[in-house]
């Protein structure tokens, strides 16, 4: 693409400041000093602005611890987004979060600018299993374990077979395979439990990393964006 919609599109600035930066000879692609706006530059080749290396990549998909209170959303007029936690650059190359979480669930978030890796993470067809652990007011019983298993009669759909592993009175590990709305409170709702607390442990392949704060993301490496394009066979 031109060096100075490249330079756009990674946020750094109007397409008409980008140019005069070009000309003064600010910019350099692969360690040489480019002059010509239009110069053709693959997204990810080595840049420097005033000699300080700039991450020339548009295609990227993160992983976002996210944290309680805030929207899964791109954007919102009042409330703070899980876009608000990525650094300017993730919303210039247009990156958004794959599926939805509750603004008081936390946990593993995907972030990507790969709209066709999205579509299918989230597609019903692919049964993209996601684990979750929550925390209910009222004690689990075992009977419940056989009943995620056949499949939760809600108010206005059955839900497909699920696994509830018990980890202590009050605290599930729920694995499912779609993503309606509310849809791990709403299976435990009907089994007779208020849902305290509800974090994403796992989507597919991935789980949240350990070293992450709330409110962190970083990069996934490369072994961790094959399985999960493996996963959704792309
Ligand atoms: N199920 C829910 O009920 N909420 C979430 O945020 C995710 C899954």
């Amino acid at each position: 693409m031109r060096l100075d919609a490249l330079l756009t599109r990674l946020g750094l600035g109007s397409r008409s400041e980008m140019q005069k930066l070009i000309r003064r000879g600010a910019v350099a692609v692969d360690g040489t000093p480019i002059r010509d706006p239009g110069a053709a530059v693959l997204p990810g080749a080595p840049l420097a602005v005033d000699g300080h290396p700039v991450d020339s990549r548009i295609e990227r998909t993160v992983m976002l611890y996210k944290p309680d209170g805030v929207l899964t959303a791109a954007r919102d007029p009042k409330a703070k987004t899980v876009m608000d936690l990525l650094p300017p650059v993730y919303t210039s190359i247009g990156c958004m979060p794959v599926g939805r979480l509750d603004k008081d669930t936390t946990g593993l978030l995907l972030l990507t600018t790969d709209g066709e890796l999205a579509h299918r993470l989230i597609s019903p067809r692919r049964a993209i299993e996601k684990t979750y652990l929550a925390t209910v007011d009222t004690a689990f019983r075992p009977e419940e374990v056989a009943a995620f298993a056949e499949g939760l009669t809600l108010s206005d759909f059955t839900a497909l077979p699920a696994t509830l592993e018990i980890v202590d009175a009050h605290t599930g590990r729920i694995t499912v395979t779609e993503g309606k709305y509310h849809q791990v409170r709403r299976m435990l709702a009907a089994c007779g439990h208020q849902t305290l607390t509800l974090h994403r442990e796992r989507v597919g392949p991935l789980t949240l990393d350990p070293a992450l704060e709330p409110g962190q993301m970083r990069a996934l490496n490369e072994n961790e964006l094959t399985a999960l394009k493996q996963a959704v066979e792309l």
